[in-house]
C-alpha cells in the first residue's frame, strides 16, 4: 500500500511542528509509559531506530547514551522506539553493553504493532515498510511538537546537530530571540525584526546591537 493511501485510510498520521505530541502508551525497556506521564517541566527528545542488532542505529543508540549527561544539563528526557519486540531490546542493550561498556540507559519503545511508529509518521512506506525510519521528536515541557527530523535507513544522525537544535530551541524561548545559521551557545542571537515604523526607528537608534541592516541586528546575550 502506497503512502498517499495508508494517510488517506488514517492508519498513518504525519504529526507537524505547533502540533500537540499524540499520546499513546506503549512498553519499553523502562516499563509502560505514556507521552502524558512526562513530567509537565521537562522537554522530550523521542527518536525511533529501524532495528536493534543493526550497525548504525548501534552506533546512533550509543551515542544517545554516551550523551545523556547532555540532555540532562537540557531538562531534557530521552525516549527510543523501534518496531522491535521488548526481548529484541534488552538483548541488544545487553549485548551493546557487554560489547562496549555503553548502557542505554533511557526507555526504548517495543512497538512491535507498529501503533506509535504510525501516529508519529515514523513509519514511512516507500523507505521501508517494516521498519521506521530515523526520526527525531523535539517536544517541549507543554507537550507541543517543535522540531522535526526525519533521517532514512542508510545514514546515520549527528548528535552535535540535535543538541545543538535542542539548544538553540530552549535559548530562543528563553530569550524571545531567533537564531541565525549554524548558531551555537556563546554566539550572537537575531533581534526579532521590527513590525512598525516606530519599532523600525527605535531599532535605527540602538546602538546597543549589531545591525547588518534594519531588518537584520544581532546581539550578544
Ligand atoms: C543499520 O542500522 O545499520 C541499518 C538498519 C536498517 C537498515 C539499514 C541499516
Amino acid at each position: 500500500m502506497d503512502h498517499q493511501n495508508l494517510l488517506e485510510e488514517k492508519t498513518i498520521s504525519m504529526p507537524r511542528i505547533g502540533d500537540t505530541a499524540p499520546n499513546f502508551q506503549a512498553v519499553t525497556t523502562k516499563g509502560n509509559i505514556q507521552m502524558a506521564d512526562f513530567a509537565k517541566d521537562k522537554w522530550i527528545v523521542m527518536f525511533s531506530h529501524p532495528a536493534d542488532f543493526t550497525p548504525v542505529c548501534t552506533t546512533e543508540m550509543s551515542g544517545f547514551a554516551i550523551r545523556k549527561g547532555e540532555f540532562d544539563a537540557l531538562n531534557t528526557e530521552l525516549l527510543g522506539l523501534s518496531i522491535d519486540s521488548i526481548h529484541a531490546h534488552l538483548g541488544w542493550v545487553q549485548n551493546v553493553r557487554e560489547n562496549t561498556g555503553v548502557y542505554f540507559d533511557f526507555p526504548i519503545i517495543a512497538d512491535i504493532d507498529m501503533k506509535v511508529s504510525k501516529l508519529y509518521g515514523m513509519l514511512q512506506p516507500n523507505e521501508s515498510e517494516t521498519a521506521a525510519v530515523r526520526a527525531v521528536f523535539f517536544i517541549d515541557p507543554s507537550k507541543k511538537i517543535r522540531l522535526i527530523m526525519y533521517y532514512p535507513l542508510n545514514v546515520g544522525r549527528n548528535m552535535d546537530e540535535i543538541l545543538r537544535a535542542l539548544d538553540a530551541l530552549q535559548v530562543s524561548d528563553e530569550h524571545k530571540v531567533a537564531m541565525p545559521l549554524d548558531w551555537k551557545r556563546g554566539d550572537k542571537v537575531i533581534c526579532p525584526a521590527p513590525k512598525s515604523l516606530d519599532a523600525l526607528n527605535e531599532r535605527l537608534a540602538d546602538n546597543s546591537v549589531e545591525k547588518v541592516t534594519w531588518y537584520l541586528a544581532k546581539k550578544d546575550i
